[in-house]
């Protein structure tokens, strides 16, 4: 049914690449947006919790330098105890924010009324629903395989083809894409571009300590679920697992999550100080192999663009 616009990305953000750094927390700030942006694709700030208004002001500022355009990521089950998130959104008029995870139809009518395009993370057709009454301008159809919160309902290439046949508006395929056969994948089966987190984690614009990039290097397995977030006492919707690198400390507390203690605790907490990521969490999704050495994100974008060359008909991409 998708009669898609697929130069959506092109046309109403004004990038060459069919490619969104997706909104990461921690990583995500205004220097890895800006530099995603600046390379041809789009890049997103991503907020917790935590993070003031006037934190995505100075963030803005910098993922916004020199008219780069940007986009904000905002969690909608945070919001309600943040509100300045919200009013530093609708005051800095990003090109596109994202609102995912929880009760987004207020904001998104607000952001609408503002003029601000907006979109916002699916994980299965329930959300779907929520997602067209909300009225977003975009969508993005989220496996299981993403890495960091949402839902591991179902993996992200039938969940895609699941959206697609059920919406006219431009879709984003996420979760598990780390390359350009990944990208030329998901425009294959009709998405407009891919929405992509991981793939940016190792990038010298990330936000993350080398010692944390280290441990993404090294890591093959990752694991879903709340253990986490349980350690560190974050109200995530319980309906919202996490993907992280799976390490001894998941391994050990993966299902027993009731059992954490303050002794737990406080390992947890003094391993994120030590950055020691045998316990500490390193959030990725399951395409974090492809992640061996620091490069830059100008370095990640113009590897999937080579989804975009023109191939020989009968010869594969590469
Ligand atoms: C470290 C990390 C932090 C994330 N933080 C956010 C966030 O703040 N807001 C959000 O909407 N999604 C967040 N996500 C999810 C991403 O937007 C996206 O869905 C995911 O990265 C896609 O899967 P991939 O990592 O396999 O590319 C995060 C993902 C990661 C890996």
């Amino acid at each position: 049914m998708a009669t898609l616009d697929d130069m959506w990305l092109e046309d109403e953000l004004g990038i060459s690449v069919p490619l969104v750094g997706a909104p990461m927390a921690g990583p995500g700030g205004g220097r890895l947006a800006h530099a995603i942006s600046q390379a041809g694709a789009f890049g997103m700030i991503g907020v917790n919790q935590t993070r003031p208004g006037d934190w995505i002001r100075a963030e803005a500022s910098v993922a916004g330098a020199a008219e780069t355009s940007y986009g904000v990521g905002l969690m909608a089950w945070a919001l309600e105890a943040a509100p300045d998130q919200l009013e530093a959104v609708l005051e800095l008029q990003p090109a596109l924010v994202s609102v995912s995870f929880g009760a987004y139809a207020g904001p998104v009518a607000r952001l609408r009324d503002a003029g601000i395009r907006t979109a916002t993370q699916i994980g299965n057709l329930t959300d779907l629903d929520q997602a067209l009454e909300a009225g977003v301008d975009l969508l993005v159809a989220r496996g299981g395989e993403g890495g960091g919160h949402g839902r591991n309902d179902i993996a992200t290439l039938p969940l895609l083809q699941l959206v697609l046949d059920r919406t006219d508006l431009p879709v984003l395929a996420a979760g598990g894409i780390v390359n350009h056969r990944g990208l030329a994948a998901v425009l294959a089966a009709g998405a407009v571009g891919a929405w992509v987190g991981t793939a940016f984690l190792g990038c010298v614009e990330a936000a993350s300590t080398p010692e944390a990039k280290q441990g993404l290097f090294a890591a093959g397995q990752t694991g879903y679920g709340r253990v986490f977030d349980v350690a560190q006492q974050v109200d995530w919707p319980t309906e919202f697992g996490g993907r992280a690198v799976a390490n001894d400390y998941f391994d050990q507390w993966a299902g027993r999550e009731d059992s954490m203690d303050e002794a737990a605790r406080a390992q947890h907490r003094d391993a994120v100080a030590a950055q020691q990521f045998d316990v500490a969490h390193l959030y990725a999704g399951e395409g974090v192999a492809d992640l061996t050495r620091e490069t830059t994100a100008a370095d990640v974008v113009a590897e999937f663009s080579r989804a975009l060359r023109r191939r020989t008909p009968g010869q594969p991409a590469s």
